[in-house]
């Protein structure tokens, strides 16, 4: 893990079935949170955290997240012609001219980690992140993808996003078995795909943010399908735990949002309209007359 983090993966395969029907023809990636879809929440975190290049794992029938960070050539010659700089300067703005973007096709939905391993060509030999973009985590400084990168080289280590859930929801996330080493970071022991309550050595839950080695791409490969019948991140990182001895979770500064389902979503367009002066108060006198 020497060397900074460049390249950030961000699965976005998946069918988002709880958001049918919308997702029959819009991307779950590409709802949005106020003006912003939540792949580009995601895009601004892993160019916070200093990647330079973004590879997406989507599948044959998503095309509007590509479309989406294109250049939209009509548009932004209407915009120029009518003098609307500040609207164009947000759709010029979707990916900073620095940045590039992959997009890399999983053939089947075989599971996280599958998805992650159908990145390895691009990615190659050096360290990276993995955003589910899901999970919003919002923040008003340093962003927890920058946060874990910065740990992972300091470190040189692999590490893990982590947040403590209610004890009843352990069989919806990767759970981690950890001994602390700081307020915010703890080495991990074990960790297990979504265990039933009962069989959880904990209830701190893995989110949607991961920095890892390259050396991880050849243990998913010998990786067999585990809970759900699928090919899981969390098998392989444990395999990486066995092998390397030292990955860290750890407690990002920040709040998550878990956009993957509909209160989820509530939440962080409150939370998002709350922050923005000129919203809030109508927010606040529409909350309060429900
Ligand atoms: C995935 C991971 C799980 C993690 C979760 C975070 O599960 O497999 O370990 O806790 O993301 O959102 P999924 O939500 O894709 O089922």
């Amino acid at each position: 893990m020497s060397k900074p983090l460049r390249k950030v993966v961000f699965p976005v395969a998946g069918l988002g079935t709880r958001f049918l029907p919308a997702t029959k023809a819009v991307a779950k990636e590409m709802l949005p949170v106020l003006d912003k879809p939540l792949i580009q929440y995601a895009v601004d975190e892993a160019v916070d955290a200093g990647a330079d290049t973004l590879i997406f794992v989507t599948n044959r029938y998503k095309h509007a997240i590509a479309d989406y960070f294109d250049k939209a050539y009509e548009l932004e010659a209407k915009l120029q012609e009518k003098g609307k700089a500040e609207l164009l300067a947000l759709v010029q703005g979707t990916l900073p001219r620095h940045v590039r973007a992959i997009f890399v096709t999983q053939p089947e939905a075989l599971g996280l980690g599958h998805a992650v391993l159908c990145a390895r060509p691009v990615v190659g030999d050096e360290p990276f992140g993995v955003i589910l973009p899901d999970d919003l985590i919002w923040n008003d400084g340093r962003g927890a993808l920058r946060q874990m990168a910065e740990l992972a080289e300091a470190e040189q280590a692999g590490v893990i996003a982590v947040e403590e859930v209610p004890h009843d929801q352990t069989d919806k996330y990767g759970i981690v078995d950890a001994s602390a080493v700081d307020d915010r970071s703890a080495r991990i022991r074990h960790m297990v795909e979504k265990p039933k309550p009962a069989e959880a050595p904990s209830n701190l839950a893995v989110v949607g943010r991961y920095v890892l080695p390259a050396r991880i791409f050849q243990l998913l490969d010998q990786t067999t399908p585990g809970a759900g019948g699928e090919i899981q991140l969390t098998d392989a990182i444990e395999a990486l735990l066995k092998e390397q001895g030292k990955v860290l979770a750890y407690r990002f500064e920040g709040t998550r949002f878990d956009c993957g389902n509909k209160a989820g979503l509530v939440r962080a367009t409150m939370h998002m309209a709350m922050q923005d002066p000129a919203l809030a108060p109508t927010v606040r006198a529409f909350v309060g007359n429900l």
